[in-house]
């Protein structure tokens, strides 16, 4: 089973599940590194982790164009019904929800939310993604927390893929974001958040040198546009 994975830049990620595509935070047209425009984006999904202006700046539009179901929290669906958008799944923490080739589970994150009117963004949250076989943890806007071992042991024969915020400042850095890898353990990591404005740019070389010589993960660092192949062979 295969999945494939895109990172357009900052925090904006494309899954391709073979049923269909899963969008993840869009903030493109007016990210400094998106490496396609809003209007180019086709996909069937859409997963919010919060209410920042770095990941919904493009929501309302594509969401509108797409007619793709929007997956969030209670207080991000309210906002977006204001808004004309119909094909909502309003949810929260430890829910799980039907997505293109599996399921989406709604996970804790701990950071701040609220929404570019100013108004309450309800919780942040990760999410879990099971789909075509393969298991994906998409922390969010998050610091480190232990629960991370949890969410890890979580997957039935452990988790595939874990993409982590490594830009500082807002998120964690890299130095917990090793730790973060220890704790979930997973069979690839691959960072986000990252050298999208100077305060998080990071050096991705050092941070992959660290995963390889400090965990059993494969570090795999992308630049926006790019698209790694994941596929999970079992018994
Ligand atoms: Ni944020
Ligand atoms: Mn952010």
């Amino acid at each position: 089973m295969s999945i494939t994975l895109t990172w357009t830049g900052h925090a904006t990620w494309l899954i391709d599940t073979g049923a269909g595509v899963i969008l993840v935070d869009p903030f493109l047209d007016e990210c400094p590194t998106a490496s396609v425009a809003a209007a180019a984006i086709d996909c069937q999904a859409i997963l919010v982790t919060h209410g920042h202006f770095d990941h919904v700046a493009d929501l309302v539009a594509i969401a509108k164009r797409t007619g793709a179901t929007v997956l969030c929290n209670w207080e991000i669906a309210q906002w977006l019904g204001k808004q004309g958008v119909t094909a909502v799944q309003p949810m929260n923490l430890g829910g799980r929800a039907a997505v293109p080739g599996g399921t989406a589970k709604m996970e804790i994150a701990w950071h701040s939310s609220s929404l570019p009117d100013g108004s309450y963004g309800g919780s942040p949250s990760g999410w879990l993604l099971e789909v075509a076989g393969v298991s994906v943890y998409l922390a969010g806007d998050t610091a480190l927390f232990s629960d991370m071992a949890r969410i890890g042991a979580s997957v039935k024969g452990g988790l595939d893929v874990a993409i982590l915020p490594i830009g500082d400042v807002f998120t964690m850095g890299p130095a917990d974001s090793i730790e973060a890898v220890r704790l979930l353990t997973p069979r690839i990591v691959l960072p986000s958040h990252h050298g999208t404005w100077p305060p998080i740019t990071q050096d991705t070389a050092a941070w992959a040198r660290r995963v390889a010589a400090e965990t059993s993960a494969e570090p795999r660092v992308l630049v926006p546009g790019e698209r790694v192949l994941v596929e999970i062979v079992r018994d």
